[in-house]
């Protein structure tokens, strides 16, 4: 591993609740590892995370390793950056109990993931989903991050974590860095091809493309995008009225590098006929070395294994550092074993 100690921490994690697809690789994936030049980066596998919704636990087991594949496929160099599996570093667990102690019931109360989430699953508002947030602060705190890599939904579980670090340096003296949020300059929003008014979502399948999908049912959905009814039937960026093709042309963009002027003019005077099967195409090309790459990574269990080991102890060399600290500030007995 190079010397990583000029340069700045960031964090971030993804759930493994469901396949990676096209809008999570666009809109973040494929931004890390142009980041772990310039930073000190750590990427998990939020399994803990996860299982505040009920999951299948094949399922779960599977979609961590393919998820952690799939990183590595992607550029996150494992002798670059630190990527572990997030129940493996027990520290995380240990400091969200204790930071569940510094967050406040109204806090958790006004977060709307989880307004969002328990009015969807009504079945099964348990106690994690209502605290997830002092977890996601304790993934973040252990590491001292600088920065933390989000998306719009994720902001306000940022806001909460700098609350809580900023309380409990208050009460302790200075423990935990305060973390900034990090909005990647670039990372697309890419919506559903089944209904472009919402982001793309594993929950609607029709218009969702998996890393994983074969050739021919990703050629299938591009077929079948959404278009818009409009009588104009040119290609041109207009995310509020044409939000179907301003969708495709934003996946063509950041599949092929053109930028959208180009692509109108690529398409000056053809209808939205020929664009679909030409993103689709760019799409196909461009997670073929992905998902081919995966699958070999995959079928390499005692690399994978070795990755996620070495990642696990790295970051619990880390953790620990600071769950000590933690521990020591809020008065518990230090343990002579
Ligand atoms: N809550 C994040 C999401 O659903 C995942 C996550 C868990 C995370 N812990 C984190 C992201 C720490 C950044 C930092 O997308």
């Amino acid at each position: 591993m190079e010397n990583q100690e000029n340069k700045k921490r960031m964090l971030s994690g993804i759930q493994p609740s469901g396949d990676l697809h096209l809008g999570n690789y666009l809109g973040a994936v494929k931004n890390w590892d142009e980041m772990i030049d310039q930073f000190d980066c750590y990427y998990f596998m939020a399994d803990l995370h996860s299982i505040t919704v009920r999951q299948n636990p094949a399922d779960l087991r599977r979609r961590s390793k393919t998820q952690l594949a799939q990183y590595i496929a992607s550029g996150l160099d494992p002798e670059k950056c630190t990527l572990f599996i997030q129940s493996h570093v027990h520290e995380h667990a240990e400091l969200g109990w204790i930071l569940n102690c510094y967050t406040m019931f109204g806090e958790l109360s006004r977060m709307t993931q989880f307004k969002d989430k328990s009015a969807k699953n009504t079945e099964n508002i348990n106690g994690g989903l209502f605290t997830y947030p002092a977890l996601m602060a304790a993934d973040i705190l252990l590491y001292q991050a600088d920065y933390v890599p989000v998306g719009e939904d994720q902001k306000q579980h940022c806001e909460l974590t700098r609350d809580v670090a900023i309380r409990f340096n208050n009460i302790y003296g200075e423990t935990f860095k305060v973390p900034e949020p990090f909005i990647p300059k670039v990372g697309a929003r890419i919506m559903s091809l089944s209904n472009p008014v919402s982001k793309m979502s594993k929950s609607d399948p029709a218009g969702c493309v998996f890393v994983m999908d074969k050739p021919e049912d990703i050629a299938r959905k591009f077929k079948r995008a959404v278009t818009d009814s409009d009588t104009e039937h040119c290609v041109r960026y207009a995310p509020k009225e044409k939000p179907g093709v301003s969708n495709l042309m934003q996946i063509y963009s950041s599949v092929t590098g053109k930028t959208l002027e180009e692509i109108e003019k690529e398409f000056d005077g053809q209808g939205y006929g020929a664009l679909k099967p030409t993103v689709g195409d760019a799409v196909i090309e461009s997670l073929r070395p992905l998902r081919e790459e995966s699958e070999r990574i995959l079928a390499d269990k005692a690399y994978l294994e070795s990755v996620y080991t070495e990642g696990a102890q790295k970051a619990t060399y880390v953790a620990r550092k600071t769950l000590r600290k933690v521990y020591k500030r809020v008065g518990f007995v230090e343990k002579p074993f």
